[in-house]
């Protein structure tokens, strides 16, 4: 028996409310919205229905899918030397990444299954709405040693340079691949790469991970946006998940970018994930004056220098040279932009009495050497912010294009000899 067909409300019975409940918001609002639809466009229903986000599409979900409230991100590292076993897994990853994210549990459940062997999902999920679960998954450069990709390694995956300030620990540093699991119930992500790890045992091992919470970036222009850890709207200028053009121009990897090595990521983007730590106790030592001028933008309203409203354009000359936004805006970087989907964490302390905490930065571009190299030279060298921040762990992964049917898989146009 799988566990939809148990008498207690399933996932899927859950499911089926918030397809219920989109229906009607649907035909509320003249049918203009369709379940088939969500994928990376935005899905307001779905976010208080607790509803699924679709898995298949042309871009992975989980880049410009509506920023759900908690994360939890994985890398691993590559256990097998057998590429056609890796390969296997991939598979297995994508069939159960596909149940998960429409509120199923992992092949034939949690329970009523042979009572000899462990079921094939760990449970903690059941009864849980599928809390616009997504997974992303990404391929670091070290997997590019393996399995004979080498000639596979597009250009733009290139490894991060040393930026000055960083202060980077090993055991939260780079990964073979990683997969982002965003969702609005904690417990629904951390199932997620929980049976991840189970299916790949033996394969891959996780190498490090990270829970966080309390966005710090929307890609809904119309929510509110939300505050870190420093007390300051986050988020303000990003691009969102429904500007179409500015999706194409800085995110999605296009038709005839870089060269022959990298045609197999058409479709897909790079992510770059940075640890940062806050000295939480400095800042809040820190007058509200110092505050505001570090970002360049008053603590209240999140409004630029100078200027009334969050959403005015900022005139960057108002603000202090080494302010935060003047520094990291396109105009002061020749255009450059990104797609922020970062969150706070804490963890625990560091026994010196102080709060492990800070922002997982995760930001998303078509080119990282056009991205977050180049703004975080700025950063790095300049910003009043670096007083109160640290870097301690980074990874950058090639994430793929999407999965785009019922037959695809993770990974298919890098390992597939017929892609
Ligand atoms: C703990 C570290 C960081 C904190 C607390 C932080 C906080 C903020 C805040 C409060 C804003 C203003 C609101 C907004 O437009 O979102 C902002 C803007 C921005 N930040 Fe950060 N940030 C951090 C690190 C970074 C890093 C590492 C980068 C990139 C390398 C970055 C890139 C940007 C960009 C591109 C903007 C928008 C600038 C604009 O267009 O006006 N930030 N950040």
């Amino acid at each position: 028996m799988t566990e939809s067909q148990g008498s207690n409300p399933s996932r899927r019975t859950l499911i089926g409310w918030g397809g219920a409940g989109l229906a009607l918001g649907a035909a509320a609002a003249g049918g203009a919205v369709a379940m088939a639809e969500a994928g990376d466009d935005v899905d307001p229903v779905a976010a208080e229905t607790g509803g699924a986000v679709e898995f298949h599409g042309a871009n992975q979900a989980g880049i410009a899918t509506p920023v759900q409230d908690r994360l939890h991100f994985a890398a691993f590292d590559v256990k097998t030397e057998d590429r056609e076993e890796f390969v296997q897994m991939l598979k297995d990853w994508t069939a159960a990444a596909r149940r998960m994210t429409a509120g199923e549990a992992v092949g034939e459940g949690a329970y009523g299954g042979l009572a000899e062997a462990p079921p094939d999902d760990t449970g903690e999920a059941l009864g849980l709405k599928p809390s616009r679960l997504t997974l992303t998954i990404g391929f670091g450069p070290s997997l590019f040693d393996r399995f004979g990709l080498a000639d596979k390694r597009p250009e733009a995956l290139v490894d991060l340079p040393k930026f000055p300030g960083d202060n980077l620990d090993r055991s939260r540093t780079g990964g073979d691949l990683c997969v982002q699991a965003c969702a609005d119930d904690p417990q629904v992500a951390v199932h997620a790469i929980r049976n991840l790890a189970r299916i790949g045992f033996g394969k891959v091992a996780i190498r490090w991970s990270q829970l966080g919470f309390g966005k710090t970036s929307s890609t809904t222009p119309d929510a509110q946006t939300p505050r870190n850890l420093m007390g300051f709207k986050d988020g303000t200028r990003n691009i969102a998940g429904t500007e179409t053009d500015r999706l194409k121009k800085f995110v999605w990897v296009g038709d005839g970018d870089g060269d022959a090595k990298s045609s197999w990521m058409t479709g897909g983007s790079y992510l770059v994930a940075r640890r940062i730590r806050m000295n939480i106790e400095t800042w809040d030592r820190t007058s509200l004056q110092e505050q505001e001028d570090v970002f360049g933008r008053d603590k209240r309203e999140g409004a630029p220098v100078g200027k009334a409203k969050e959403h005015d354009e900022p005139f960057l000359k108002a603000m202090k040279p080494d302010a935060h936004v003047r520094l990291a805006h396109p105009d002061s970087n020749g255009g450059v932009t990104i797609l922020r989907r970062g969150y706070s964490f804490t963890d625990g302390t560091d026994g010196l009495g102080r709060l492990d905490a800070g922002l997982f930065f995760l930001a998303y571009q078509r080119d990282v050497r056009k991205g977050f190299i180049p703004l975080q030279r700025r950063l790095s060298a300049q910003d009043a912010l670096n007083e109160y921040i640290q870097h301690v762990g980074s990874a950058v992964f090639a994430v793929p294009p999407g999965v785009r049917d019922a037959h695809d898989w993770w990974g298919r146009t890098l390992f597939s000899k017929e892609a």
